[in-house]
């Protein structure tokens, strides 16, 4: 069992501010991409799941819950001191286990090749090519999973 605490936040929460941050610098900042927060958290299917460490947070990721049974995972999103140390997987876990809490028939994301096989670990599997996308444009592929 992991030994991080992931906790699902409101869109209005305080720490979404650091959300915020860290999507910037984990996804964007990288590619020199300039600082963009408009994503539409309020939005009333997204959800949002955060994990902290030292009373921060140190990941993030967002589930955009469909009327189809099926939700959309977005965001993934780790402080790149902290990769590697199993945060990304106890957000990923954690939406299984809302996806069966709520009954989901299927989860989907696009990937970024770089992060195709930390999905592949979790249960994902590629469905597509490779496409560019997002704001980066950088090669993703689509992945499923059934919960
Ligand atoms: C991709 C990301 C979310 C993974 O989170 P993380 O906290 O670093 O991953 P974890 O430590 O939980 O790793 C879980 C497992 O996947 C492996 N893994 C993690 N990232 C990997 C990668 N890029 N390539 C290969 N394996 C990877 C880990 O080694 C670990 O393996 P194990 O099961 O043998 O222990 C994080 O590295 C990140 O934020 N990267 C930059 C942004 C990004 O690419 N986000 C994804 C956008 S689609």
């Amino acid at each position: 069992m992991s030994v991080f605490r992931p906790e699902w936040v409101a869109a209005g929460d305080p720490r979404m501010a650091e959300v915020h941050e860290l999507r910037h610098e984990a996804l964007f900042a990288p590619f020199g991409i300039a600082r963009d927060d408009r994503w539409d958290d309020e939005g009333e299917d997204r959800r949002h799941v955060i994990v902290s460490r030292d009373c921060r947070v140190a990941g993030y990721a967002c589930m955009l819950v469909a009327t189809d049974g099926t939700a959309h995972i977005r965001q993934v999103s780790v402080w790149p001191h902290l990769q590697r140390s199993g945060i990304g997987r106890a957000l990923m876990e954690e939406i299984d286990a809302e996806a069966t809490r709520i009954g989901l028939q299927l989860l989907w994301l696009n990937a970024r090749v770089s992060a195709e096989p930390f999905y592949r670990r979790l249960g994902y599997a590629t469905v597509s090519g490779v496409f560019p996308s997002g704001r980066t444009g950088v090669p993703h592929v689509r992945m499923e999973k059934r919960p």
